[in-house]
């Protein structure tokens, strides 16, 4: 079984990846949050600054970007891959209107043409190797049915899919019934993407897919840092898990402030972590409120602290919010 950290923008950026990777091992590589595509040939620093290689320390990463047109992305693909970064992914599956409305994301879905015309030009024009992280269309599966005999024409590296609809953003269920049709209508490697939140999630889809071992876990990792080494080496102890957060804790931390660059944003984005990293424990409302009413990084700093020496962790983790781009 192959474990991918999948790309959540505002949550698995440099800080996180690095921090997790210093402490648990389990995932084999990332997609980074995507980077807005743009025009001219001139790359800024801030633009690409969570993939530059002094912030990217352990777990290795592709960059992904999101747009319509080629031109959009050559410079910047062929910038990257002087960094090192030989794999390129293209953004087909982001829901959110205002990026899909001018077709980008998986707003480009309905429209074979226009991949068509993108891929054959990244193909010839950039060194990068391509790979896809898509969902089953915008407004209807008929979508990708149309789509995937146009992109098995070109060697594409890797498809990540997510079985929902654009127009679902996180609503409903991942649909497997439209992942199987994809499974058996190309040979390219595929990996799942979508709603492993635990083990009895993995296992269900594992038996209906044998063959698959290839599993992007995005949300349910931000819920349960403890996910991946849970699915692949079993449970920890809460000693343990209180150990293991402590460090993993620490080093984002000290990750975010070397990052962002006025204590209000770093103590917002660590305040953004808890409303999910809260739900690991029994008294999570009370955790949650602590948290939120933090004024500065010092006082976030003993409260996190205590949270860890007092609170009970929960068996399961609550999946009561629903976290959506
Ligand atoms: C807050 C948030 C940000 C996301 N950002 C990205 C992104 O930058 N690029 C991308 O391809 N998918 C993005 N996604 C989609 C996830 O990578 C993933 O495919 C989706 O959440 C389903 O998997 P999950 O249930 O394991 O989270 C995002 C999802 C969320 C909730």
């Amino acid at each position: 079984m192959i474990l991918y950290l999948a790309p959540l923008q505002g949550y698995t950026e440099s800080y996180f990846r690095n921090a997790y990777s210093e402490y648990f091992d389990c995932f084999h590589s990332a997609i980074a949050p995507f980077i807005p595509s743009g025009h001219g040939d001139t790359i800024k620093k801030s633009r690409i600054r969570d993939l530059l290689p002094e912030n990217n320390h352990k777990m290795p990463v592709d960059p992904q970007v999101i747009g319509k047109y080629a031109p959009e992305f050559i410079p910047l693909a062929k910038h990257l891959y002087e960094y090192g970064y030989k794999t390129l992914n293209i953004n087909m599956g982001c829901p959110v209107s205002s990026i899909a409305q001018k077709m980008r994301g998986s707003g480009i879905l309905p429209y074979p043409e226009m991949v068509e015309m993108l891929l054959e030009k990244l193909i010839l024009e950039t060194p990068n190797e391509i790979s896809l992280k898509m969902r089953l269309g915008f407004f209807k599966k008929q979508e990708i049915k149309d789509l995937l005999p146009i992109i098995n024409r070109f060697p594409i590296k890797e498809l990540i899919i997510h079985p929902r609809l654009g127009s679902q953003m996180y609503t409903g269920t991942p649909d497997l019934d439209a992942f199987e049709w994809c499974l058996k209508n190309t040979k390219i490697p595929i990996i799942y993407s979508g709603d492993i939140y635990n083990k009895e999630s993995l296992t269900k889809l594992q038996k209906r897919f044998p063959k698959q071992d290839k599993w992007m876990i995005g949300r349910g990792v931000i819920y349960d840092l403890f996910l991946p080494t849970t699915l692949k080496q079993g449970t920890l102890t809460d000693a343990e898990k209180v150990d293991l957060f402590g460090k993993f804790h620490q080093s984002l931390f000290q990750g975010v402030i070397a990052y962002r660059n006025r204590p209000k944003n770093q103590l917002n984005k660590m305040k953004e972590y808890w409303g999910y990293f809260s739900r690991q424990f029994e008294n999570h409302q009370a955790v949650h409120y602590n948290i939120t009413h933090c004024n500065s990084l010092e006082e976030f700093e003993e409260k996190s602290r205590q949270i860890l020496q007092d609170e009970v962790w929960r068996k399961v983790p609550l999946f009561d919010r629903i976290m959506s781009e």
